[in-house]
């Protein structure tokens, strides 16, 4: 059964109550938290958080697109699982403590960084994610070559996440068990029906 995760960056803000009961047919809420250094963009803070807690039911996944994601932990320790970037600084230091708060500890990969990056990390990560779109923005264009990847992080054991640019045409063209997906979801005039077909 392959799972959603509603990526929250594609929502309304002004409206945020209702664009999270859009998504309340997805397994997951993807947050995503950007410095302005390792991707080109300032997003959600842990007021933020706060705020989609307080709405949802679903379990919460931060995805830490930060140079330092040590300094970034605490702040949003209420997420159910939090994704480090293996680019990141001390991205090891940081997925150990995440596990010693008892979360779920996912490593992603920027589209241009090859699966084998993530061997290293693998016996602390629970997950790992697949950026299929360069960090920073929701709405871009799908990156097929780091689709491909995830046909070779398979035999690695993990879960797979793939992020970015996905919808109905693009899911079938990657092997993954949770799908994260933001304009898709969002931008649909029935989010509900949007979400059980990435689910099909
Ligand atoms: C990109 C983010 C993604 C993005 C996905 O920096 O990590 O989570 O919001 O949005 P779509 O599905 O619109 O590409
Ligand atoms: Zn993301």
């Amino acid at each position: 059964m392959i799972k959603v995760a509603a990526s929250i960056l594609a929502a309304d803000f002004s409206n945020l109550k209702d664009e999270l009961r859009k998504a309340e047919s997805a397994d997951f809420i993807h947050f995503d938290v950007m410095d302005n250094r390792f991707a080109p963009n300032l997003a959600l803070s842990p007021v933020i958080l706060e705020a989609v807690k307080k709405h949802t039911r679903l379990p919460v996944n931060v995805h830490l697109m930060v140079a330092d994601p040590i300094e970034y932990i605490d702040m949003f320790k209420n997420a159910d699982i939090i994704t480090v970037h293996v680019e990141a600084n001390d991205a090891e230091d940081a997925l150990m403590k995440i596990k010693k708060l008892k979360k779920k500890a996912g490593i992603a990969l920027n589209p241009e960084t090859p699966a084998e990056k993530v061997q290293q990390f693998l016996s602390i990560a629970d997950s790992i994610l697949v950026m299929t779109v360069h960090p920073g923005f929701a709405g871009q264009k799908f990156i097929m070559q780091a689709a491909e990847k995830t046909k070779l992080l398979r035999p690695m054991g993990r879960e797979i996440w793939v992020d970015g640019g996905i919808n109905e045409q693009t899911k079938e063209l990657v092997d993954a068990d949770v799908l994260c997906a933001g304009e898709f979801i969002f931008s649909s005039k029935n989010p509900g029906e949007a979400i059980a077909k990435l689910k099909e």
